[in-house]
């Protein structure tokens, strides 16, 4: 039984306040939940409530916490619910908000409480938070899609694409694509430098060069790939997040000093795909051109992994619109876009069983919070995205999923190329 809520406002990983969340059971069992924040944040996500005013520039979440102290918490622990009734629990959260987007008390309060409750249950029955989640059968491992050039809305530099992703498919074990993700990491660096380009980091722990766009920062990576010894596109292939929301403006992507209506850009990511060994573009179109996005799936759908973040906000409603048009293939999982944990999990329960895949992601802004590293493992996404294999608010998740790999022994499966669709060739 839930005893007691608490919550308080915490720093994250750029220096904003984000918010914390403790909940105590009855048994003693007490967990604590941190709340991530993006920074290239969809329009149609659940809403981040912040206090305004001059305090960290508008930025607190003391509203939040209130919201938690005075009304969440007070609504879980009178409804004398146990920690494991998870879906009844984010009701009670959902209905006393009483918002569609959860704007009143704030998607960043709610979740917070959703994921310390689920934490505590876990506790409280000695179980990991991966294997209280996924059951019995949880054992797959994700590729690691580390996010090592940050360009777009998480970097000072030129480059449009936000995320140029490696993602080491060739590898046998979580721990040693890790390996091998790192060592192309610094790799990367050595290479930045021979060319007298800037190795200072974005948001996500990537290197943040000033190249002049997609194609000039994809070389790169595939010389440090090589330079590092393993084969560009068999041992370790690219995954790229545009983040085109960011760059579409009146019906126009504005992408390295061109203009692209939807149709012409439709080409610009054939010719990408055809030249580079590309396994996943994510919001290769905005967050509200269906049009676009059914032409891009329609032309390069089946050939690669199309997977929609903006698009979708792991919003189950936004979700089933694209999975009766055809549109993408895959699906972006942020718990702080919908807001709980059931909800989260009914989206991804969702896209499995339309045969989406699904990438599980951090945001721009993190903490040491590592729930969903075990959300990874318990949904077998066989995908996640949590930036470098640099920087602690990162690297955090991926050594959750070092540890997770390690207590699963021989039953622990490295997801691999099986994580993305099949493609007849
Ligand atoms: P965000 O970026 O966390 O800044 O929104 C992540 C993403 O777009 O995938
Ligand atoms: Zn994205």
């Amino acid at each position: 039984i839930i005893d007691q809520v608490g919550a308080r406002e915490i720093l994250d990983s750029r220096g904003n306040p984000t918010v914390e969340v403790e909940v105590l059971l009855d048994d003693g069992t007490l967990t604590r939940a941190a709340v991530p924040s993006g920074a290239s944040t969809g329009e149609h996500e659940a809403v981040e409530l912040r206090d305004g005013g001059d305090r960290y520039n508008g930025k607190g979440v003391t509203k939040a916490v209130r919201g938690v102290l005075d009304e969440l918490g007070p609504a879980v622990v009178g409804a004398g619910l146990d920690a494991t009734e998870q879906r009844l629990v984010d009701q009670v959260l959902i209905d006393t908000d009483g918002t569609p987007d959860k704007g009143r008390l704030g998607a960043n309060a709610i979740l917070g409480v959703s994921l310390a409750v689920a934490k505590a249950a876990a506790q409280s029955a000695d179980l990991d938070l991966y294997r209280y989640v996924g059951g019995p059968n949880a054992r797959i491992l994700p590729v690691p899609m580390m996010n090592i050039i940050n360009g777009g809305e998480h970097a000072d530099n030129g480059i449009d694409f936000q995320e140029f992703m490696i993602a080491p498919i060739g590898a046998s074990t979580f721990k040693e694509s890790l390996q091998w993700g790192a060592e192309v990491y610094h790799a990367l660096k050595s290479v930045l430098h021979k060319q007298g380009l800037n190795t200072a980091l974005g948001d996500e722990g990537g290197f943040a060069p000033d190249l002049p766009g997609t194609d000039a920062a994809i070389a790169v990576i595939g010389e440090a790939v090589e330079k590092a010894g393993f084969k560009f596109g068999t041992d370790i292939a690219i995954a790229l997040d545009a983040a085109s929301t960011e760059f579409f403006a009146d019906g126009l992507y504005s992408l390295e000093g061109k203009k692209f209506s939807s149709d012409d850009l439709v080409p610009y990511y054939e010719k990408l795909v055809a030249d580079f060994p590309i396994v996943s573009i994510e919001d290769a179109f905005a967050e509200d051109d269906w049009d676009g996005w059914a032409a891009v799936t329609t032309a390069i759908g089946d050939k690669v992994q199309l997977v929609g973040d903006d698009l979708f906000v792991t919003n189950p409603e936004r979700l089933a619109h694209g999975i009766e048009k055809g549109i993408a293939n895959a699906l972006l999982v942020k718990v702080n876009q919908i807001g709980t944990l059931t909800e989260t999990l009914d989206a991804v329960e969702l896209a499995h069983f339309s045969n989406y895949k699904t990438m599980m992601s951090h945001r721009s802004g993190e903490t040491e919070d590592t729930t969903i590293a075990d959300l990874a493992v318990a949904v077998g996404s066989g995908q996640i995205k949590t930036g470098a294999p640099a920087r602690s608010e990162r690297v955090a998740k991926y050594n959750q999923l070092l540890r997770i790999e390690e207590g699963l022994g021989d039953a622990a499966r490295y997801a691999g190329d099986a994580a993305f669709p099949r493609f007849s060739a």
